[in-house]
């Protein structure tokens, strides 16, 4: 159906009415395309296009479609398109002449720009909530586990021995840095498209100012060309849900990994867990494993908007309509992701014996070893090549550096004294790293009362 078909001889062929519709999609801009039209009609009573009594009827008109979308009265049909047509033309219905007016000066292509911008600017602040509720949940099991000691690894090697709470608040600033994404991407959002028409704007004397005050906007957009042409503030969105769903996956595979009978060093809540329909005594890390996969699902997102805009010819082009699918999904999923991550971190138990136990059992503490002598005088390269050969002769007797006698140690180095000994234990080291930012209990502690106050708490 063609509502304003005037132009054309027939009706649409029906597999192109299939094929265009975006109805199934957009209709989840409802509330935002009638805030919208309510603007719209205002301000078109404002500088009298509409008179104070069609104003009044539009406004009832479009409360009552909102209520009848909203409680699933509203009758929806592929050969109305999408969610303006919809809405246009159930208002029409409902008010006549009045309802016919709302489009003066307006084109769906200022007018879904509109919607996608008001969408995003609540969809953006909900996800950042989702952050702040995981990030307090990283910062309380942090806290609470502030005394537990683990393996830090570089190229999962045991490397360096760590706070596990120093490990946890690594990825608490991952996510931190997403809340600066979140905002630019919000600050993108925040510009009023409305009145720059299909791309040239009007002869009507829209105000432009007096819309975006009324819909909360930060700015006008200034070239109305731009203006219907730009996504631009969709793939930012869709990028920062992207970085979030890296850093959700990096966080899911390293507890997947730590939940292994391999390493067991956490078990994860059995609510977030599925058993196997044959082997009895399976826990699976589903809810992980969904967060990691459906990341590759989100940076498809990405990819996709940014192949639609590439090589698209000034202005609107229909292509556009295909950004919903993709928006859509990666701010559905990215909320749900870190919902779930949230009670993934607040319900995990540590297993700190053998978190403890690995940290022991390593050669990690060579590297204090190398700057006991280092601090003694030795240039660390040499102190370095010492090192390695207190552990290649422990490695063939199979025991660990704090094994070696002092005897023995004073051959590599007569610098060595029995201080060496409280110096490479993995509990020292966490007590004596100074540099800021560092592995250690005294940064850590440092660092929540920072982030407690950061967090409001
Ligand atoms: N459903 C369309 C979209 O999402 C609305 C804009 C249509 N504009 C047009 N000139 N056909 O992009």
């Amino acid at each position: 159906m063609k509502p304003w078909g005037g132009r054309f001889k027939g009706g649409t062929d029906p597999l192109l009415e299939r094929f265009s519709a975006s109805i199934d999609v957009d209709r989840r801009l409802y509330r935002q395309d009638i805030e919208g039209s309510r603007a719209q009609a205002e301000m078109l009573a404002r500088i009298g296009v509409l008179t104070a009594a069609e104003k009044k009827k539009v406004l009832k008109g479009l409360d009552e479609i909102e209520a009848e979308i909203t409680s699933g009265s509203f009758t929806f049909s592929e050969a109305l398109e999408d969610i303006h047509m919809h809405i246009e033309a159930r208002l029409i219905e409902k008010t006549g002449e009045a309802g016919k007016k709302l489009h003066t000066g307006r084109s769906r292509n200022d007018q879904v720009s509109l919607d996608m911008r008001l969408f995003l600017k609540e969809e953006l602040r909900a996800i950042d909530g989702c952050i702040v509720a995981l990030l307090r949940e990283l910062l309380a099991k942090a806290e609470r586990e502030k005394k537990v000691i683990m393996p830090g690894y570089t190229h999962l090697q045991r490397a360096q021995v760590v706070p596990f709470s120093h490990y946890l608040l690594g990825h608490y600033y991952a996510l931190k840095r997403d809340r600066v994404r979140l905002t630019e991407a919000l600050s993108m959002a925040d510009v009023l498209p409305l009145g720059s028409g299909a791309l040239a704007g009007s002869t009507i004397p829209l105000d432009r100012e007096w819309v975006k005050q009324r819909l909360g906007f930060s700015r006008v957009s200034e070239n109305s060309m731009d203006t219907v042409a730009d996504r631009d503030f969709v793939v930012d969105a869709i990028y920062a849900a992207s970085m979030v769903m890296v850093h959700l996956s990096r966080l899911s595979e390293d507890l997947i990994l730590f939940a292994t009978q391999e390493f067991a060093f956490i078990s994860l809540p059995d609510a977030l867990c599925t058993g196997s329909s044959l082997m009895p005594h399976k826990k699976n890390p589903d809810a992980l494993e969904l967060i990691r996969g459906k990341t590759g699902r989100v940076l498809s997102d990405l990819f996709g908007i940014l192949t639609i805009l590439k090589g698209l010819p000034f202005t609107y082009n229909r292509d556009l309509q295909e950004d919903k699918e993709p928006l859509f999904h990666a701010v559905s999923t990215v909320k749900d992701a870190l919902s779930i991550m949230a009670l993934c971190v607040g319900g995990l138990k540590v297993r700190k014996e053998n978190m403890e136990k690995a940290a022991g059992e390593s050669f990690m503490p060579a590297v204090e070893m190398a700057e006991y002598l280092t601090m003694k005088g030795m240039p660390f390269r040499e102190a370095h090549g010492i090192a390695g050969s207190a552990v290649r002769r422990c490695e063939d007797e199979g025991r660990f550096l704090g094994d070696m006698p002092l005897k023995e140690l004073k051959k590599l180095s007569p610098l060595f004294e029995r201080d060496v000994f409280d110096y490479i234990k993995p509990r020292s080291a966490l007590r004596m790293r100074r540099s800021t930012g560092s592995a250690s209990f005294g940064e850590v502690m440092k660092v929540i009362d920072a982030e407690k106050k950061y967090l409001g708490l």
